[in-house]
């Protein structure tokens, strides 16, 4: 069984995967019957052998093209493994907000002494978009602060951490009740522009939008304007409609935005955690057993 490693992985990790027993090729290898990618696999047709294609990453939108779709390739993630490290930022830049951290590192560069009003998560409504492991990850952090948590599930009525969920289809309420609104759903038909428009309408004009899902969750344009007009007090994101985001985006200098490049979900355990995984899954695939993670290609995560 060869398995070709699609992605950068350090020695000692390279040496768990052959431990499995498998043949280990690094880089694209069109011979190969299973492959560990990133967030995308290139030149799909070209693997004779593929039987499996399991990704690092949660997010399987840019894997599920009409050709992967309609193989019988199976395809796995490593939904789990985000967690920890996704909530954490999310919560870093709400933070950030709060705390006028972007300000005051302008003030520090210029060595001007300013206080700024800060703002306290205590009592605050934080609303989450998709109670998923990132989503759950979330609302816990938000209850140890002292926030009521509000969610929005299409299957789940119950969370411990968080006190109310409202169905989807009424996404408005959640938004009209939050002050921090935090996006965890994955990029599939039904959510590419879930908010837009209308529904950055519905929010506050002193909330913040976070998005740590995917970019096309958000109609960025919307967004954009939202944010010009005063729609909405601020926005946090890691992940654009476009990556990198453009030289010419207007988000870069908008004082009222913070931007990261999509790292919400790397730290020093990414890998590891993703090579564990990958292994566990490995030889359960060498066993002929039933897979951990399986992507259902249909709903798209
Ligand atoms: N920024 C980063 O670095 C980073 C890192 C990791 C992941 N992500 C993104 O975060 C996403 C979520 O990750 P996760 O680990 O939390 O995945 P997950 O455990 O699969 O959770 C996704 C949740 O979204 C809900 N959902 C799906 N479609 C929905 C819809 N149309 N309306 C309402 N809820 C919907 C699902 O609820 P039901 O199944 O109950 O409907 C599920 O609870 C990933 O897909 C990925 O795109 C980003």
């Amino acid at each position: 069984m060869k398995v070709a490693l699609i992605r950068e992985l350090s020695k000692e990790n390279i040496e768990k995967v052959r431990r499995c027993g498998v043949e280990v090729v690094q880089g694209v290898d069109y011979d190969a019957d299973i492959v560990l990618v990133k967030s995308r696999i290139d030149n799909f047709h070209r693997y004779k052998n593929l039987k499996w294609i399991h990704t690092s990453f949660t997010g399987v939108n840019n894997i599920l093209t009409n050709e992967v779709k309609t193989s019988k390739v199976i395809v796995t993630n490593s939904k789990g493994n985000y967690g920890t490290q996704v909530p954490e930022h999310a919560i870093a830049m709400i933070l950030a907000f709060n705390r006028r951290l972007k300000e005051a590192f302008i003030a520090q560069q210029n060595k001007v002494w300013k206080e700024f009003d800060a703002t306290e998560l205590y009592g605050k409504t934080v609303g989450i978009i998709g109670l998923g492991v990132i989503g759950t990850g979330v609302a816990k952090i938000f209850k140890t602060f002292g926030c009521r948590v509000i969610g929005t599930s299409r299957n789940i009525k119950k969370n411990r951490y968080v006190d109310k969920i409202v169905p989807i289809r009424s996404l408005e309420i959640l938004l009209s009740e939050s002050d921090y609104v935090v996006l965890c759903v994955p990029l599939t038909r039904e959510t590419r522009h879930l908010i837009g428009k209308k529904e950055l309408e519905y929010m506050k004009k002193s909330s913040i939008l976070i998005n740590i899902s995917r970019g096309e969750v958000v109609d960025e344009k919307a967004l954009i304007d939202a944010l010009k007009k005063g729609k909405i007090k601020g926005s946090g994101l890691d992940v654009f409609e476009t990556e990198p985001l453009h030289k010419k985006s207007p988000l870069w200098l908008m004082k009222n935005v913070i931007i990261t490049a999509h790292y919400a979900g790397v730290t020093q355990h990414q890998e590891s955690r993703a090579v564990d995984l990958f292994c566990k899954n490995l030889k359960l695939f060498l066993k002929g057993k039933k897979l951990i993670n399986v992507v259902d290609k249909e709903k798209g995560y």
